[in-house]
């Protein structure tokens, strides 16, 4: 029996290659067209038993993992596993509960939102949170995580910021590289997105945005590129929207010119879930796998390869493209995984980083960390009971619980006022249920109000407590950008509470400390000068109160920086003007005018004045940079930097050194600076002192020449300045380079459909 069986399978493995057994060219050599197509579109449970013609049963899979976002499709008799895709970036995105049956869970941990882990300027802390997290995704079934998200912060309404790092891509770029280092070295993937360009949320799946060449290599390129070439993610979500009037799925010279020839990627790409329209032209632009696939759209492959529009050739390399990935997913080495991760764990991972990209704003006569003698604290806010660990949508994980900031507090020895806890609380959950009730079904209900406390109430909490705190809290998400009335600005019930708290405390010689809760930035003009300390906690993940509650106290000193800046008004914000599109209401076409002038690189260059600058946040501790050495006054190759720190204060901190370079600009307008590089310290001690080095290539100072796509480093001097913030410099030195460097060519694609009219910074 044994022998006959064996036989048989010998037969078998004989007469049909088989993955992993077989070169690959001969498992896609006796792949039917069916099944071919069956692999380039995504497996939906949705779909219908037997879809084929014919009622193949291939393309048949489980629901391995429920609450996934997607799967690929199985093809048993090839030896081809179906693998498991699921959102998101800030952790395992899966349903918790299954079958009614809560003894056992699935939850995963929540980690800080991408903004968050960007203003820590620490790429080893980021992937440390990617190794843990990748470590859920094996553990929970899953091959390939929907992450990272590292479209630039083009503008602060954008509602999904809080997914993604920054306005400047060298920090997106370094900080996407790591997280997807950390989350593969667990032998799952990734998928980088949405590439490319997808910086707002309204009318995303439609709406056009005309966006220069030079923008795009200098910014919206330059991101994905650094991440990609550092750390080879899995994958590549392309987007939504369309960019010069094509959709991205469909640009072959996005897909194939730019990723795959220019910068040697090696995966395959996906489309967003529903992204593009024209699933022919996705297969011929090298968009690999349509997600997340339904019958219909198999059946339009195949009837395009009948009539000659999508080639064979083609549709064999997007095969290839899926099975060489396949091969290393733990789904192809039947991974037992074990659903049980240990949460425990990472929940630590999660609140050591949060602590890392929290920063200091604002802390007047040292109202932080809290006075060792303060004990009551009048705790304010919604926000303070009911904090937001990270945004919504796709980017939201069912964590088992979060620490509110209240809760951090308690269990960090202070003692919130139980009147105002209990009253907020109850506030808000009646509000909510009332809400919620008169909410048509099918719709999202509106945010819960802010709850005001009466001035007798602050009057009398000014009494009773030795501190007022307020959280103000903002949430965002997939679909919709921010409102900039009730969610960029602060409403005027919030802006006077906190004018009534302030002066209440003050009056009685008590500190005024304000906490943001926020997943992206927010005006603070009318109400900044109220408090005496400001934290900006960003979205912190699950074990946000801790985390919250371990700066106040002091456990753990301030290091983070805004990797985006805070303006002083939202016109101020170079897109403004632009964002998002005409015609208004109901945009269908965006056109950056800023051009490359976006964040810090415009209001440098126009010299407007932000309310807190890019690379700005404040410590314990004060630090001096100084000896700054270059290791030769004129580039060749490369050129060296090196520079000290030392911590000149009474507390450990860390301080982050960012090297920004001035430009000639002689050959086309150009930034007044730019980040080149940029190094965090270790923990240094009082009067401790660490050597930063710092390495800036040729091609690390080109910019991109339109007329003949090349990218180039003009001849002339270059000032290097290495400060504690865009404004903060402490030390400035000098290089040249004798001749204009030609650093790179590339392909002339991605062109405008007209020339973009761009902003240019004045000569200097
Ligand atoms: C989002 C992606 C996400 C996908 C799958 C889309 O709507 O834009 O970021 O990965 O859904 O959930």
């Amino acid at each position: 029996m044994a022998l006959l069986s064996s036989l048989v399978l010998q037969v078998h493995a004989q007469s049909v290659p088989q993955l992993g057994h077989d070169p690959i060219e001969k498992v896609i050599a006796a792949m039917t067209l069916e099944e071919k197509a069956t692999l380039v579109v995504g497996y939906s449970h949705r779909r219908p038993q037997n879809a084929l013609p014919g009622g193949a049963m291939i393309g048949q899979t489980e629901v391995k993992v429920p609450g996934a976002a997607g799967n690929t499709a199985a093809i048993p008799r090839l030896g081809i596993p179906s693998m498991v895709l699921s959102d998101g970036p800030a952790g395992v995105r899966i349903q918790p509960i299954r079958k009614g049956d809560s003894t056992h869970t699935y939850y995963a941990t929540a980690f800080p939102v991408g903004t968050l882990l960007a203003s820590t300027w620490d790429p080893s802390v980021v992937e440390t949170v990617g190794r843990a997290f990748g470590n859920e995704v094996k553990e929970y079934g899953i091959d390939i995580l929907l992450a990272p998200g590292v479209n630039i912060h083009r503008n602060p309404l954008n509602g999904r910021n809080f997914e993604y790092y920054s306005e400047d891509p060298l920090i997106a770029g370094t900080m996407a590289g790591a997280f997807i280092n950390g989350i593969q070295s667990n032998g799952v993937g990734t998928s980088i997105k949405h590439f490319d360009a997808n910086n707002q949320e309204t009318n995303r799946t439609s709406i056009n945005e005309i966006i220069s060449q030079r923008a795009f290599r200098e910014l919206y390129l330059k991101n994905f590129r650094i991440a990609i070439t550092n750390s080879h993610p899995w994958t590549v979500m392309s987007s939504y929207n369309k960019v010069n009037n094509t959709y991205t799925a469909e640009r072959h010279d996005l897909i194939t010119t730019i990723l795959r020839d220019e910068w040697g990627f090696k995966g395959f790409v996906m489309t967003d879930w529903g992204g593009g329209r024209d699933w022919t032209a996705e297969m011929n632009a090298g968009n690999d796998l349509i997600m997340p696939g339904s019958p219909n759209q198999t059946q339009a492959i195949i009837s395009a390869v009948k009539h000659d529009s999508i080639s064979m050739k083609m549709l064999d390399l997007n095969v290839a493209h899926i099975l060489n990935i396949i091969l290393k997913s733990p789904s192809f080495k039947k991974y037992a995984y074990s659903n049980q991760p240990d949460l425990k764990a990472h929940a630590v991972v999660s609140r050591k980083a949060a602590t890392e990209g929290m920063i200091l704003l604002k802390n007047d006569q040292q109202t932080l960390p809290i006075n060792p003698a303060v004990k009551k604290i009048a705790v304010f806010g919604n926000a303070s009971y009911f904090t937001i660990a990270g945004g919504t949508g796709s980017g939201d994980v069912n964590k088992a619980y979060v620490i509110s900031l209240a809760q951090g507090l308690s269990n960090a020895g202070y003692q919130p006022d139980p009147e105002l806890q209990n009253s907020i609380i109850q506030f808000v959950k009646d509000t909510t249920a009332k809400i919620k009730a008169a909410t048509p079904k099918y719709h999202w209900p509106a945010p819960t109000p802010e709850m005001i406390a009466s001035n007798s109430v602050i009057a009398q909490k000014a009494t009773d407590c030795d501190l007022a705190l307020i959280t103000i809290g903002r949430n965002a998400g997939e679909g919709s950008d921010r409102n900039l009335e009730t969610n960029y600005n602060l409403l005027p019930g919030e802006k006077q509470e906190i004018k009534e708290i302030a002066h209440s405390f003050h009056a009685k010689g008590k500190k005024v400390v304000i906490v943001l809760n926020i997943g992206g930035v927010i005006d603070m003009n009318d109400w900044k000068d109220n408090a005496d300390a400001i934290l900006l906690a960003w979205q912190p993940g699950e074990e946000a109160g801790n985390a919250i509650a371990d700066m106040l106290s002091g456990k753990v000193n301030p290091s983070g920086k805004l990797a985006t800046t805070f303006p002083m008004h939202y016109d101020d914000v170079p897109s403004a003007k632009y964002f998002p599109g005409t015609p208004a209401g109901n945009p269908t076409e965006v056109i950056y005018k800023e051009g490359i002038y976006v964040g810090y690189r415009y209001y440098d260059s126009f010299k407007i004045k932000p309310m807190y600058e890019f690379g700005y946040g404040l410590s314990y501790t004060t630090f001096s940079i100084s000896g700054l050495k270059l290791s030769s006054t004129v580039l060749k190759g490369t050129i060296t930097a090196t520079v000290k720190v030392k911590n000149t204060g009474k507390v450990a901190g860390k301080e982050v050194v960012q090297l920004y370079v001035t430009a000639p600009d002689k050959s086309i307008d150009k930034p007044l600076q730019e980040l080149k590089a940029f190094s965090k310290t270790k923990l240094l001690q009082s009067g401790e002192v660490q050597t930063l080095t710092f390495t800036i290539k040729a091609a690390d100072l080109a910019s991109y020449h339109t007329d003949g796509a090349e990218w180039i480093t003009d001849a002339g001097k270059y000032l290097l300045k290495a400060g504690a913030s865009s404004r903060d410099i402490r030390q400035t030195a000098s290089f040249g380079v004798t001749k204009t460097i030609v650093t790179e060519k590339d392909h002339n694609v991605l062109k405008p459909p007209f020339p973009v009219d761009e902003l240019k910074a004045p000569a200097r």
